[in-house]
Parts: structure tokens; C-alpha cells; sequence
């Protein structure tokens, strides 16, 4: 069975929400919280650790009332059993898409042409954690007999923003193994690592699904050309391991194929931290925490995949994405975390959000003629607050936000914590009700400089309060924007899990570098003939 192909703009819901927002969009939400006392209560999901707010939003009962029905034209139930029962609902690259098996437990059932791929991911994990438990006990040594200190990721994409974003996520949890990441081909940044290097005591986890990748592979070989100064060819057996889908390609790089963690054509790169790629994050945390991270996103996908729409959160805050999107035309949304520890967090669900929906063609190759994948962006609160906030306060732009906050901090500084939270709940309090005139005049402001005081408010934002950041939680917070990528991508009626836009720059990028070492050049526009020109004349 395919994805179902409906255009959402035909469906009579999306009507609805077109006349319904000519009614809504002049209304201040402090007037809808002032007419129903029970506002808050009616438009918060409360789940397991999680506490989601979403009645800070420019929408009413009806509003909601349309996008469930949205979500019900656009046959998401459907949808969703497609993807969690293995069917290629990736269909431009001829994929199903199972990144949810990946967490599911022993005695799941998922199964992909015909066969269940529980035991095979079983198999690996059992590997993960053997090796995880073999590095961090210094049972494994490196090629002089001393136990490993360091661990370089070397990928990009998927298999580089997830790994780094948990590991620096879950530091507070993280033992006594020092971790790195180098993705960038910019020789700059290889180098820089190399520096804390120590060639006795480091392992490096090479990821790349596909073993193809330019910028993965040269950072690769600079690493193993910079270890063979000091040890031997025999010796790469120990330090080097890696994931991948390609074995060929790894072990004719001189990886020893038991040291090659597998993974599957069925999990996309950005989804794919659940799998070996998060072989580091496994290394840093210990393998209980890696396996708490794929609990917490396995119990997201039970309440994804069973809790009815009208209190599921992901389909929640997907709905409530698309009012803006399209109906608001926002054209980005902002994640705050009020925790630095989710510092790379924003730019982490930048890979997931626009690479899976950054699209233009629908599911029937049919040009689209309504907005897609929304512009994600931010960086954790209080510092945005000193930063970027102004916009959103006082600037023109719609930038409807996620505000991520916990509850407990994990040092345990109530004095911190007390002022950190009252910042969260101030911004959103702010950004609702904005300051009036009067209350500006109120405060002596001179005239000339009041209108320049007054905030406006009505400016949307959802709550998501959790009681920890813990791996759990966190697998649980990752899985829940997973999911609303994927109601998003239904509802906008475009493949969310090809990713060919990257393509074109890379083709070009190959011809261009090809050209550096060459009399001649080929034929480019003028612009880019003078830069190639003036780099080689430069360089
Ligand atoms: O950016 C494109 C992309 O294909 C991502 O989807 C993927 O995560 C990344 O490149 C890295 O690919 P690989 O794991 O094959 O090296």
C-alpha cells in the first residue's frame, strides 16, 4: 500500500480553516483567556513526564475542531499504521521506513518484505553494548596495551548532528571518555581535534550509511594517515571501527569487518541515532543510557501511534504548525530550550525538519502551489533572550516558538533553577499578553517614547515542561518531533524521507574540484568562472 496523495488544499477541512482564520486572525488570545477561565487546562496534554501547554496559541475550539478533521481528510491514521508495519512509504528511494523498530522491544514484530527485523537489531545492539562495555571497562586496549581515553565520530549529517547533540545533551551522564566530533571536510577542523589527540588511546567510529561520503572520507584518511605515523597497518584493527550499510567499502578502507556495526537501508540518515550511529553516544553514556534514550523514544511512539489525535502531542503541535505555515504564512518557528545542556538541540531538528521537508513536489510529482517544511531555528534561553528575542517581541515577523523546559535541574542549584524557570515562564507570559499603552503610560514613560515601549503580544508559543533531562526523556522529546515531521509530511502531501535536494552541490562540487588541478575549465556562469578563477590564482 502507498501513502495516500490527497492535496490538502482540496480537502473540505482546509476550506473551514480558510474562512475560520478570516474570523480568528484579528483575535488577541488575551481575549480568549479572558472569556474561558479553563483555557489552560482544556489545551494542555499532560503524558507520562511530559506537561505540553499549548493553549498560549492564536487558535479556539474550532480551530482545533478543523485540523483534527484536517488530519482525519488527509487519512493520517492510515498513514501512520503504513509506516510503523514496515510499508515503503519511502517511496521515491523504494524504502519503508522504520526508525521506530529501531526502540521497539525484543518482542516486537516489524517486519520488512515479508521478514521480522527484531532479531537482526538485536543482534546489533547486543553487539553496542559488548563493545560499549568492553571500551569503557578498558577491556579493549589499543595497539600499545593501554586502555582508551578518546573517541573520534567521524560522519556528517545523520550520522554526525544526532551523536553530537545527545552526547552533549547527556553530558551530566557521561563517564570517564572523552568524545569528538569531526564532520566538516574543512581540514581546519580535523586538525583542531587531531591536537587533543593521542594515537595510544583513541578509537575512531567512522559512521556513513552509505561508506561514499566526501566529507566522512577525507576526514577518515587524514585520521588513519596521521595514526600511521605512529603505529602500523595491524594495528588499525584496534582503533578502527565503523557503521555502516557498506561493507565493501569499509573493509577495503582496512576496517576489520568484525569491527563494522551494521545498519539498514530502512533508516534514514537523520533518524538514524537510535541505530549503531549512536555507537558514540552508547560509548560516552554507558550502554543502559543508550538503551533508556531508545525506551523513552519507544514509549513516544506507543503514544504517537495509540493516543487518540485530539490528545496526542505530536499531531497536536504539528496541527497547530501547519495553522501557522499556511494559514498565517509564518515562515519559521523558533525551539528554545531552557537548559544549555540541549544547546545543539535546534540545530540538530534543523537536519530533521528541512531535509525531510523542505520539498516542492507532492506525492503525485505535482508541483506545490501551498508551503511546505517550516524554518527552524534557536538557541537556548536565557541567552536567545539577550540575543534574537527582540524580534520576536517587537520585530514584524510571525515566529511561532517551542519553549522546552525542565522542571529539576541536574546539579540540583535550586537558586539557578528558580531564576532559569521564571525566565521561561516570563517569555511566554510576555510574548501572550504583550504591554498595552496605558500600562506604559502607567509607568512614567515620556510620550515620545511610548509607542516604542508597547509590546504587542499574541505572539504563539507552546510549553513543554518535563520533569528531567534524562536519556529517557530525551529519547522521548526526539521521537516527539520526529513524529511531527512525519504528520507534518502527510499533511502537506510530499515524501519526507528522500533527501535529493543535497545532490545537485555535491555533483557540482566534484566537477569544480576536479577543475582546481586543471589547464582548462569547463564552461560556468561568469560569476562562478571568476571565483573558481580568482581561487586558483589565490590559493
Ligand atoms: O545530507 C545528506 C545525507 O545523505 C544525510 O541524509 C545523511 O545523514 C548524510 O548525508 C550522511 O550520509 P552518510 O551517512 O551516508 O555518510
Amino acid at each position: 500500500m502507498t501513502l495516500p496523495s490527497i492535496n490538502p488544499t482540496t480537502t473540505s477541512s482546509w476550506k473551514k480553516l480558510q474562512d475560520h482564520f478570516e474570523d480568528i486572525k484579528g483575535v488577541h488570545m488575551k481575549d480568549l483567556f479572558a472569556q474561558d477561565p479553563n483555557r489552560a487546562n482544556k489545551h494542555t496534554i499532560k503524558w507520562d513526564d511530559f506537561y505540553v501547554d499549548y493553549s498560549k496559541n492564536r487558535i479556539d475550539s474550532n480551530t482545533l475542531k478543523h485540523l483534527l478533521q484536517l488530519a482525519d481528510d488527509v487519512n493520517l491514521k492510515d498513514a501512520i499504521k503504513s509506516q510503523f508495519s514496515g510499508e515503503i512509504i519511502n517511496q521515491t528511494e523504494g524504502r519503508a521506513v522504520l526508525h521506530t523498530a529501531l526502540r521497539a522491544p525484543k518482542d516486537a514484530d516489524f517486519k520488512v518484505d515479508g521478514v521480522n527485523v527484531m532479531p537482526e537489531i538485536y543482534k546489533v545492539k547486543q553487539k553496542i553494548e559488548e563493545f560499549t562495555n568492553d571500551i569503557v571497562a578498558g577491556a579493549r586496549k589499543g595497539f600499545t596495551g593501554k586502555a582508551f581515553t578518546d573517541i573520534v565520530n567521524i560522519g556528517i549529517g545523520g550520522s554526525d548532528l544526532g551523536p553530537a547533540m545527545v552526547v552533549d545533551s547527556l553530558q551530566y551522564y557521561k563517564n570517564h571518555l572523552t568524545t569528538h566530533f569531526v564532520s566538516n571536510v574543512d581540514g581546519d577542523h580535523v586538525n583542531e581535534v587531531i591536537k587533543k589527540l593521542d594515537p595510544e588511546t583513541t578509537l575512531f567510529v567512522i559512521v556513513s550509511k552509505t561508506f561514499t561520503t566526501q566529507e566522512t572520507l577525507s576526514n577518515a584518511n587524514t585520521l588513519k594517515a596521521w595514526f600511521l605515523k605512529s603505529a602500523s597497518e595491524n594495528a588499525i584493527a584496534k582503533h578502527f571501527v565503523a557503521v555502516s550499510t557498506n561493507i565493501k567499502n569499509v573493509t577495503a578502507f582496512g576496517i576489520d569487518e568484525n569491527n563494522v556495526f551494521p545498519m539498514w537501508d530502512w533508516v534514514g540518515g537523520r533518524f538514524s541515532l537510535w541505530s549503531a550511529v549512536g555507537l558514540t553516544v552508547s560509548l560516552a553514556v554507558g550502554y543502559n543510557n543508550f538503551d533508556s534514550l531508545l525506551k523513552g523514544a519507544h514509549k513516544m511512539d506507543d503514544h504517537f501511534k495509540n493516543e487518540d489525535f485530539s490528545n496526542n502531542i505530536p499531531v497536536v503541535l504539528a496541527l497547530i504548525s501547519v495553522w501557522y505555515n499556511n494559514f498565517f504564512k509564518a515562515e519559521s518557528e523558533a525551539v528554545i530550550p531552557y537548559s544549555q545542556y540541549l544547546n545543539q538541540f535546534a540545530t540538530y531538528l534543523q537536519q530533521g525538519i528541512m531535509e525531510s521537508n523542505g520539498k516542492s513536489i507532492d506525492r503525485n510529482g505535482k508541483p506545490i502551489d501551498y508551503q511546505t517544511g517550516t524554518i527552524i531555528w534557536g538557541e537556548p534561553g536565557t541567552n536567545s533572550q539577550h540575543a534574537f528575542f527582540q524580534l520576536i517581541h517587537q520585530g514584524t515577523k510571525l515566529i511561532p516558538a517551542d519553549f522546552i523546559g525542565f522542571t529539576k535541574s541536574l546539579h540540583g542549584n535550586q537558586d539557578h533553577q528558580d531564576k532559569l524557570t521564571s525566565n521561561f515562564l516570563a517569555q511566554t507570559e510576555a510574548l501572550l499578553n504583550g504591554k498595552t499603552e496605558a500600562e506604559v503610560v502607567a509607568e512614567d514613560t515620556p510620550s515620545d517614547i511610548v509607542p516604542f515601549k508597547i509590546f504587542k503580544g499574541n505572539k504563539p508559543t507552546n510549553t513543554i515542561f518535563i520533569n528531567k533531562l534524562s536519556p529517557e526523556s530525551l529519547g522521548k522529546l526526539i521521537a516527539m518531533y520526529e513524529h511531527k515531521i512525519f504528520v507534518q509530511g502527510i499533511i502537506w502531501n510530499i515524501f519526507s524521507y528522500d533527501q535529493f535536494g543535497v545532490e545537485l552541490g555535491k555533483q557540482l562540487a566534484s566537477k569544480i574540484l576536479q577543475e582546481f588541478n586543471s589547464s582548462t575549465i569547463n564552461k560556468h556562469d561568469s560569476s562562478t568562472s571568476n571565483l573558481l578563477n580568482y581561487y586558483k590564482n589565490m590559493s
